[in-house]
């Protein structure tokens, strides 16, 4: 192939030849929209570091599910805001507890859309942090009994997926065992296999409420210099038969995304994070950047590096352009 027999631009020329051999599509079946849900009534209160994101209580969660559903997203991702924290986050578990309400409600008025839900303690406990606290430090093998509980508490209210996002070692296989021998054997475990400690996750703690009170997650989640790493975490949830890999943030991280590509057979899964969504929100905001071709060019990236789907906040904006 030699310039000038051969010319790259050819097939260029125009829509229908780009189309005809464009190599990344992006699908509405790929998102998957974060949702906050906030214990009360009547509340609506949109998070000013995530514009268009609310923390919503249960009957304005039901209608953005509604209209989530509508845009032909398949699935939601929830959290919870609960009444009370304390040390060992007892809402996380319990049969009435704010997630567990939320899951109800939206599977009784939208059950054809697929509930996930984040399991892990950190919006539920007072000190902020995934897991329960020993000497100053998260304790991993105490934590991962409330989490096994906590996800069995979200399939009993009728959870679809369960995903974990506290980074104990271990917690798959203990979630895979509980959810097993209670008659769940059918739930899908989406294990936040790769998650880094990141700065980027700074507006969601905002918004769910989940900052640590003191120090910070570096002690569970990995070193954002670690590439082997990852494949080690890959490798370990993959033994504890995970169901989907996910990989998170996903911006500064796209090269971890492709390497899990390459070597796992799993569906793999990106979460273009709250940091991510709200530095687009602020450019676009300052008139610096176009919207709408930035938010779509990053999504398609995420796809690109090799992501099967992507959890999103830009989720209901970018199905409407896909329609
Ligand atoms: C809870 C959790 C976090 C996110 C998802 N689940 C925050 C954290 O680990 O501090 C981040 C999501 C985002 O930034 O959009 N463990
Ligand atoms: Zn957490």
């Amino acid at each position: 192939m030699f310039f000038p027999e051969y010319r790259a631009r050819r097939l260029r020329r125009n829509d229908n030849l780009r189309r005809m051999v464009r190599e990344t599509h992006l699908r509405v079946e790929d998102l998957i929209y974060p949702m906050f849900s906030a214990f009360g009534r009547n509340i609506r209160k949109e998070i000013p570091s995530m514009p268009g994101i609310f923390q919503q209580s249960v009957e304005h969660i039901v209608t953005e599910a509604k209209e989530v559903h509508d845009l032909g997203i398949p699935a939601v991702l929830l959290f919870g805001i609960p009444e009370a924290k304390d040390p060992v986050g007892q809402d996380a578990y319990n049969e009435r507890g704010i997630i567990q309400e939320t899951i109800r409600a939206i599977k009784d008025a939208v059950p054809d859309l697929t509930v996930i839900t984040d399991v892990c303690l950190c919006e539920y406990t007072d000190h902020g942090h995934c897991g329960v606290i020993r000497d100053g430090d998260v304790d991993n093998d105490e934590t991962l009994q409330l989490l096994a509980a906590e996800a069995l508490s979200h399939a009993r209210a009728g959870a679809d997926i369960v995903a974990p996002s506290d980074m104990m070692d271990g917690r798959v296989a203990a979630i895979r065992e509980l959810l097993d021998a209670n008659g769940f054997s059918h739930i899908p475990v989406m294990s936040y296999a790769v998650k880094y400690a990141s700065a980027y996750y700074g507006p969601f703690r905002d918004a769910a409420d989940s900052t640590p009170q003191f120090g910070d997650r570096r002690s569970y989640q990995m070193d954002p210099a670690n590439r082997r790493e990852a494949f080690r975490e890959a490798t370990l949830d993959e033994q504890e038969c995970a169901d989907f890999l996910m990989v998170k943030p996903a911006l500064a991280y796209l090269d971890i995304l492709r390497d899990l590509r390459e070597r796992f057979d799993l569906p793999l899964v990106a979460y273009n994070v709250s940091g991510e969504y709200s530095m687009i929100k602020a450019a676009a905001e300052k008139g610096w950047i176009d919207e709408e071709r930035v938010m779509m060019e990053t999504l398609l990236g995420m796809k690109r590096a090799g992501a099967d789907l992507i959890i999103t906040y830009h989720a209901k904006e970018a199905a409407r352009l896909l329609r």
